[in-house]
């Protein structure tokens, strides 16, 4: 796995040390893999008002869908922590709507990485139902 994912495990960890969170210290770096094989990849970015933040998964996406990118393989999440951190339920539900069951793959900060997919933890995702 590690050998597949070695240069999306890379770019995330690298978009990690671009983290900017002067007010949690939380480092988190994304990167996304695209069917065609480019990587585009994002940090968190943190706001004073806190509920302005954006989580790393979101930016690493959002710069890709903002630039025609539309079909996924996988995304990275890089963090400084010893256990692997997964995404939370917000970037869970944006992953789903625009990447579909992608391979999320968690990267502490040394050791194995964790992979795992995205359905395994939106189990019930939102689903907006047509109006009759
Ligand atoms: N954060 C992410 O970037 N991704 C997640 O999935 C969870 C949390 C960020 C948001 C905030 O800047 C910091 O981590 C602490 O919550």
């Amino acid at each position: 796995m590690q050998g597949n994912y070695s240069k999306l495990i890379a770019a995330a960890r690298k978009a990690r040390l671009r983290a900017y969170a002067p007010y949690s210290q939380f480092r988190v770096g994304a990167a996304v893999l695209t069917k065609t094989g480019e990587i585009i990849s994002g940090c968190n970015i943190e706001i004073s008002s806190l509920s302005l933040t954006i989580c790393a998964e979101r930016t690493a996406l959002f710069k890709a869908i903002s630039e025609n990118r539309r079909s996924f393989k996988a995304i990275a999440i890089a963090t400084d922590q010893l256990d692997p951190v997964s995404p939370c339920g917000a970037c869970r539900q944006v992953m789903y709507e625009l990447a579909g069951d992608i391979d999320i793959i968690l990267c502490p900060i040394r050791g194995k990485e964790k992979i795992l997919k995205l359905r395994s933890l939106l189990p019930l995702p939102f689903h907006k139902t047509k109006f009759v």
